[in-house]
């Protein structure tokens, strides 16, 4: 009873004086940053440890009754990931397109049989900067009410969406962020990726079409976006992402490692699976990727510096054989950048989710030290 007189007295409180006051202002003795920490208490829940591997880890049927799609409704969630996209319109996370951790980890192993370490360690990196760690939710999109009250800025709890936190540059099917619509399907990128599948996979899209898909996408950011940035932590799932299809979006009954391209539209574009469609047979996650990179062996990361074909090569990016740094870089520089003094129950939900995040790194093999940026 009283704790909820007082939270309602915080929330009034809150209401009244929410466009009145500039952030950060003292109100009756509590700093912005104590009210939104007391008021967003109300509803903390320590958040639970992931999931571990799939016990049964054989292909089997995914596109089933239990999970049948269904169009979207206004308001729900949809964005740069085909994955994640299918997997809320069947229902293997919640249809809205605002899951928790515990959430996406699960849906992706069980739809599409991602690796266990991987599935952590892209859920945690992308919920630490996108999503909400105080009511643990994130949006696969846009930024939504759904998530919650958002903690204080300079957090953004944005979704996936947001540009340049774990969404990038030089994406198969999505526009680069500066010609304006980084997230939708976008048909004319994917004309592209048929006419690279046609030109070196026979009509298919396999290993070798996505070495050289990649190259010409980069190639074509630098020569046309003058904007385009290319370092940690986009870096690693602009690699990574080339071979996704490839292991995932093939049914699990062909081993042929040929993707057909009207299935590939029904992901990229429909976010629907196919008709009877089986997941892959034993869990995986990049396997592949060496194709891509040994076609481009002295690419370093980097950005247009001063507009189109200015390509300058950032030291201070990890490369893609410098996991530990991108870790340490991911903690220190992306996440404290969102969240740069977090107190009470933020900073403990942020420790929590910072820790789930280094177990995944640990499980991955990547035998980084690690590193504690709010203290232990
Ligand atoms: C088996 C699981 C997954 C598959 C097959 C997959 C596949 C893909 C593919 C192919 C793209 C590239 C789209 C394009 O370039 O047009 C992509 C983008 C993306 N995915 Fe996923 N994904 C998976 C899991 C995840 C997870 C677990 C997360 C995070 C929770 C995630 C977040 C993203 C984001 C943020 C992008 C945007 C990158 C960009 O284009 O800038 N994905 N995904």
């Amino acid at each position: 009873m009283f704790a909820s007189l007082a939270v309602f007295t915080l929330l009034a409180l809150k209401a009244c004086t929410v466009s009145a006051f500039p952030a950060y202002q003292s109100l009756a003795g509590l700093t912005r940053e104590e009210l939104d920490a007391a008021v967003a208490s109300v509803n903390f829940v320590p958040p639970p440890p992931p999931p571990g591997p799939l016990s049964d880890q054989s292909a089997k049927l995914v596109n089933d009754a239990a999970h049948p799609y269904q169009p979207l409704q206004p308001g729900d969630q949809r964005g740069p990931c085909p994955a994640l996209n299918t997997l809320a319109s069947h229902g293997y996370l919640p249809r809205n397109g605002v899951a928790t951790p515990v959430q996406l980890v699960t849906a992706v192993q069980e739809g599409f049989n991602l690796e266990n370490s991987f599935a952590r360690f892209l859920v945690y990196s992308t919920f630490l900067v996108n999503g909400n760690p105080i009511t643990n939710l994130m949006s696969i999109g846009d930024k939504t009410s759904a998530t919650g009250q958002d903690p204080p800025k300079p957090a953004t709890v944005a979704g996936l969406d947001t540009h340049n936190n774990c969404e990038g540059d030089t994406s198969m099917t999505r526009a680069d962020s500066f010609f304006g619509d980084n997230h939708s399907f976008n048909e004319t990128r994917f004309q592209n990726l048929v006419k690279y599948s046609q030109k070196y996979g026979a009509g298919k899209y396999n290993y070798t079409v996505a070495a050289q898909l990649r190259k010409f996408l980069i190639e074509d950011s630098i020569q046309n976006n003058p904007q385009f940035t290319l370092v940690s932590p986009r870096l690693f799932t602009a690699f990574a992402e080339s071979v996704f299809p490839i292991n995932f979006f093939i049914d699990g009954r062909d081993t042929s490692g040929q993707l057909d391209l009207d299935v590939a539209r029904s992901f990229f574009q429909n976010m629907t699976f196919p008709p009877d469609f089986f997941r892959r047979s034993g869990a995986v996650s990049n396997v592949g990727q060496d194709v891509v990179t040994n076609l481009m062996p002295n690419f370093k990361p980097g950005y247009n510096a001063r507009g189109v074909n200015t390509f300058t090569v950032d030291p201070t990016s990890a490369t893609l054989t410098q996991p530990c740094v991108r870790y340490y870089n991911f903690v220190n520089n992306n996440i404290k950048g969102l969240y740069p003094n977090p107190t009470g129950v933020l900073k403990q939900a942020l420790n929590i989710n910072l820790q789930y995040l280094y177990e995944a790194t640990v499980a991955a093999g990547d035998n980084c030290t690690q590193v504690f940026p709010y203290g232990h």
